[in-house]
């Protein structure tokens, strides 16, 4: 059987993910497609974008359609209730408080994670032709996901001892540190864990499947935040294959007051092409009112997509590669498809790499592991610029 089509929706908070992600929902089940539509975001909206109360499990919104706002509290319940017990009663034995003590049970991000293991559950159901997740801000999430080999590493390793060790620690630890060791279903639960990660990541880097798209407004800050984001999902391998910039001025308001706003946002959309070419671009227009309900999600759905289906994957390769070697260096490798040898040109400001050439430009926003560095060398092959980076070495002590 076939897996889902799966697409994440991400970026900054108040963007359009949760009304885009119910419109391209909206326009999949139209298509005879059967569509949920996901939330994990802990601030839902979707009942409020789709018009109709949803519940924590799949909930028929219309033919072919299903929506659900995931309750990270249920899951974690059913995922993480041992180790949760565990750690909480070895904080408070501790002295750190009860109620403090229930926060620092969860590690930021965790509830997150839990609520994306539902991707999991409808892609092995088959129940589904399409999963659309309207994810919580940021991807940091989404790098939780990214270290399968850790988790491997650990399954592989670390289990398989623990269990022996475990129980030969139990007493002295129990006499000398006055500290229970966790229990048997705690530790369980750490090895679904790791088994669900690495089947995630399975799902996620499935190329011809699983795709993120980045919403964004055109407004610095947020065109800055999705670049970062941007580069994280190419650097762990994760395909973006479409950038949504939401909210633009229509033409209408080309006088007045707006008049300057669009023409701001016009340079804020050329720093979106040049900061995420060649994914294509979605745009959709700032609306004279909400986008709720049906009509107006069509509406957008319909701005964004044109003749096209959101179920199509856009864009099929990773844009930018960040590869490192035994040695330590790293190589950047970023599709310049319209650069001539001589004509091309590399600055790094800050963080920032910028390419030119001609009259196109790519900037890429560094992993702060190669912000410190600069660049050693680069080299210009099959369309694809090289940077390599030397390895920066033991970090000096200067600031
Ligand atoms: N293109 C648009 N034009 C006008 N209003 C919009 C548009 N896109 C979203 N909205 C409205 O903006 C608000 C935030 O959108 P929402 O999709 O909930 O963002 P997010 O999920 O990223 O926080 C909602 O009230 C929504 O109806
Ligand atoms: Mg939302």
């Amino acid at each position: 059987m076939a897996r889902p089509r799966t697409i994440l929706y991400t970026g900054k908070g108040g963007v359009g993910k949760t009304s885009v992600a119910a419109a391209s929902a909206l326009r999949c089940a139209g298509e005879g497609l059967r569509t949920v539509v996901l939330s994990t975001d802990p601030a839902h909206s979707l009942s409020d974008s789709l018009g109709g109360e949803l519940g924590a499990d799949p909930t028929p919104v219309r033919e072919n359609l299903w929506g659900q706002e995931v309750q990270a509290q249920r899951e974690m319940e059913a995922h993480w209730a041992e180790m949760r017990r565990w750690l909480g009663r070895v904080l408070v034995d501790r002295g750190v408080m009860d109620i403090a003590a229930e926060e620092l049970t969860v590690p930021p991000g965790m509830d997150e994670l839990f609520s994306l293991l539902q991707i999991k559950r409808h892609v092995e159901s088959g129940e589904f032709d399409v999963v659309i997740v309207d994810c919580a801000p940021t991807g940091e999430t989404l790098r939780l996901l990214s270290f399968p080999e850790i988790a491997q590493w650990w399954l592989e390793k670390v289990f398989p001892l623990e269990g022996r060790m475990l129980a030969a620690a139990r007493p002295v630890a129990k006499s000398f540190f006055d500290l229970d060791l966790p229990g048997a279903d705690a530790l369980d639960e750490v090895h679904r864990l790791v088994r669900n990660l690495i089947a995630m990541n399975e799902i996620l880097r499935d190329r011809e499947r699983a795709s993120i798209r980045l919403v964004m407004n055109p407004d610095r800050m947020v065109i800055r935040e999705a670049q970062r984001t941007f580069t994280y999902l190419n650097l762990y391998g994760y395909l973006t294959d479409a950038v949504v910039v939401n909210r633009i001025f229509p033409a209408e308001l080309e006088q007045g007051y707006f008049g300057d706003w669009r023409r701001l946002q016009a340079e804020r959309l050329r720093e979106v092409e040049q900061g995420f070419a060649p994914v294509p671009l979605l745009r959709a227009r700032y609306f004279a009112a909400e986008v709720v309900g049906e009509e107006m999600l069509e509406r957008l759905g319909d701005e964004l997509f044109g003749e096209r289906s959101p179920a199509e994957v856009m864009h099929d390769e990773l844009p930018r590669e960040i590869t490192t070697g035994p040695d330590g260096t790293a190589r950047v490798r970023i599709s310049v498809p319209f650069a001539e040898r001589s004509e091309v040109s590399l600055k790094k400001v800050g963080s920032e790499l910028v390419v030119s050439a001609g009259r196109e430009r790519r900037t890429i926003i560094l992993p702060p592991a190669l912000a410190r560095r600069d660049p050693s060398g680069a080299r210009l092959e099959d369309g694809a610029l090289e940077v390599s980076f030397a390895d920066a070495g033991p970090r000096s002590a200067q600031p």
